[in-house]
Order: structure tokens, then sequence, then C-alpha cells
């Protein structure tokens, strides 16, 4: 087996959940019977649309389900395995899991029952961690989508453990840098950035979902930060932000594509753990459109994962 496909293979967790939230939600019982729009089907089977939305979008995604206009539709030969009523269903079986899902969660009833808390890890540290892996070489590129716009002050916000900037202070060490997160994240910053102490790299302890950011800068980019926050947050942030950002200033978004399989997947893990989504380009230029901004560029930072750039209108 190979790296990308073991990597594959454990990430299809989220795939088949997917699968089953919509056998859950009887999403297939009516698509197998004929092609239906979101309102149809929310109105139908009176579902939440929002959440309804980010999963029908990660089915297209996933080639499970097939869109045309703003109908949805199950290929042919999948509907046969897909309807609770046929003899080659799988759709019991998968409600059956559905059902005894979250027993595969808990790993210390099984294998150490009598050291549960050997379990136990520090979350902090590992979400540090895992922020740093597995996104390849996404802060090569989104510092060179950065550094090409010619800024003299770029702030992280949200910057995590500060990989961004360490990428930035490998190209161009003479700017001055500001990190914008939870005082917690920023000691872990503070401490991977520690070989630039006389670099001018700064960190701002600070909430961006509660204040503005008071900070005069050229440059700001939000990466991976979005989201985490629903709609209304969402749109507290991007306003926070653009208040340090000067006139003439870029806003660059960096976040998952959700016109792929891997953004998509994302999109619903967000949905489940935070109530919110992973917002696509037409969500993004809408808020910054209502906040006096365009979109001027956008370039992909990984296979999944895109970086926007936004002005104020007429720059
Ligand atoms: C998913 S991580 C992304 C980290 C980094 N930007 C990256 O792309 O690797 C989101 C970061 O945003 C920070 N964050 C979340 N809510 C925040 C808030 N309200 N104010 C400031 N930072 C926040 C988290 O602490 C975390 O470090």
């Amino acid at each position: 087996m190979k790296p990308q496909e073991l990597h594959q293979l454990v990430f299809n967790f989220r795939a088949a959940r997917a699968v089953m939230f919509a056998v859950q939600a009887g999403l297939f019982e009516e698509l197998c019977q004929e092609d239906l729009t979101i309102d149809e089907l929310v109105a139908r089977l009176e579902l939440h649309r929002a959440s309804t939305t980010i999963l029908l979008e990660t089915l297209v995604q996933l080639d499970v389900l097939n869109k045309q206009g703003l109908r949805y539709s199950v290929a042919q030969e999948l509907r046969a395995t897909l309807r609770r009523d046929t003899e080659g269903s799988i759709a019991n079986l998968l409600l059956l899991d559905a059902n005894h899902w979250s027993n595969w969660s808990v790993a210390e009833d099984f294998f150490r029952p009598e050291k549960a808390r050997l379990f136990a890890y520090d979350r902090q540290s590992n979400f540090a961690a895992a922020m740093q892996q597995g996104v390849g070489d996404m802060n090569v590129r989104l510092a060179q989508v950065l550094l090409a716009h010619g800024p003299g002050h770029i702030v992280d916000v949200g910057s995590g453990p500060g990989l961004l900037i360490e990428q930035l202070l490998g190209a161009a060490k003479n700017l001055k840098y500001t990190l914008v997160d939870f005082e917690k994240t920023l000691d872990i910053a503070r401490g991977n950035l520690s070989a630039y102490e006389h670099c001018d790299v700064n960190f701002l302890p600070h909430d961006i979902v509660l204040g503005k950011l008071q900070i005069e800068a050229d440059c700001i980019v939000a990466s991976r930060l979005l989201m985490g926050f629903d709609d209304a947050e969402m749109k507290q942030i991007l306003a926070n932000i653009c208040h340090g950002l000067v006139h003439e200033g870029v806003l660059v978004i960096n976040e998952f594509d959700t016109e792929t399989k891997v953004g998509a997947l994302m999109s619903l893990d967000m949905l489940v753990n935070c109530g919110a989504r992973v917002y696509g380009r037409d969500q993004l230029a809408k808020c910054l459109d209502e906040l006096g901004f365009e979109i001027v560029s956008e370039q992909a930072t990984t296979v999944f994962t895109r970086a926007f750039s936004a002005k104020r209108k007429g720059i």
C-alpha cells in the first residue's frame, strides 16, 4: 500500500458516514424515486436546510449523487442498492451501522479496559500537531501568494503554531509579521519561531470573534479559520479583520475547496464538530461584497485548498 492510499483509506470513514447520514435522513428513499431540488427534499423530509445542503453537496463530490441544475438524483444503477425495499439493498445494513457507529469511538472500553486514561492526550498540542501535518506544501504556496502582493506587514489571523509565518520568514526576513490567536496557541508559535527573535515578529493574543483587529496592516491572511464558525460569526470575523486592513490592503482567505471530495468532507466534518461549514467561493464573495470588498485573484494552494485575495472595491 502507498502512503497516499493509506491516507485515503483512513479518511474514508467520513465518506462512509456521509452515506449513512443520507440513509438515516431518508434522502435515498426520495431520490431513488424522482429527482428533487433541495427545497423539495427539505419540505418532504422536514430537514434542516443548511445541513442538508452540505450533505447533498458532499454526496455529489463523492459521486453518490448527481446534480443537474438545481435537481439531485441517484444514478439508475445505484438505486436498487440504496433504497431499503429491494433485494440487493445495503440501506438496512447501513442503518444498522449508523446506529452502531458511536460504539466505534470508545477505544478504551475494548483495548485497555482497566487503564482507560492511558488513551488521554493533550488536546491543545494534538491540535497544533494535526494542523502542522497532512497539508503538504500548502504554506509554501500560500506564502508565495502573500509575497506576490508585495506586503510590508503581514498579519496571520488564527495563525495556529506559526507555520505559515515560519515559511514566510524563510523567504522574507525583512517584513513585519504579526500572529493573532489565543494566548495558549501563541505560546506554541513563540516556541516554533524562537530562531527568529531578531526579526520583527509580533504576537497578538486576540479573540477575533469578539473584537476588531486593532492593527494597521497591508496584508492580512486567514487560513483555515472561517470554516470553524457559523454564518453570523464568520461575517463578524471578516468585519473585525477588515478593520485592521489599510485602505489599499489585501485580505487573503485560504480555505478548503468545497468543489473537491476532501473539501466537501471537511465541510461535513465542520458541521458535525462545530455546527459550521467550509465557505465556498460564492459565499465568501457575497460576504466580502457586503463589506465593500471584491475578490481580485485566486490560486490553488493544494489540490483541495484555495487562496482568495480580496481588496476594497475599486482598488
Ligand atoms: C484550523 S486552525 C488553522 C491554523 C493555521 N491558520 C493553519 O492553516 O494551519 C484555526 C486556528 O484559529 C484559531 N482560532 C479559532 N478561533 C479563534 C478566535 N476566535 N480568535 C482567534 N483565533 C482563533 C485557533 O486557535 C487555531 O489556531
